[in-house]
């Protein structure tokens, strides 16, 4: 089953940037990203050390995390450089007006 969930405003998050938000019904917190217009979602933190990505730096659709600068591909989550190895679990997003969704899925 998919969960449609609201995870922020379109307006709120800039270009390049990213938020971390709590979601309603679910024991965790997401990151939502944005670049070149287009917007994802993924895990709140690094699979090497359970560290909130959002303290790291966004270069392109790159997150680098800020204990050991691992890196993740925010669109896949698949880890680009060391030491992570495990992918970030990510999410689809859906874009209604001014609204960002993500979908859970069980
Ligand atoms: Fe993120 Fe080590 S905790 S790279």
């Amino acid at each position: 089953m998919v969960e449609k969930v609201f995870l922020c405003r379109n307006s709120e998050l800039k270009e390049s940037a990213m938020r971390q938000v709590a979601v309603a019904g679910i024991d965790a917190s997401l990151v939502v990203y944005k670049v070149k217009g287009k917007v994802y979602a993924t895990d709140a933190l690094c699979t090497h050390g359970k560290v909130a990505l959002t303290e790291g730096d966004l270069e392109g659709t790159t997150i680098y995390c800020p204990l050991h600068g691992g890196g993740f591909d925010v669109c896949t989550g698949k880890a680009v450089s060391p030491p992570c190895t495990v992918p970030l679990k990510t999410y689809s997003t859906v874009v209604e007006g001014d609204d960002i969704f993500g979908l859970l899925e069980d």
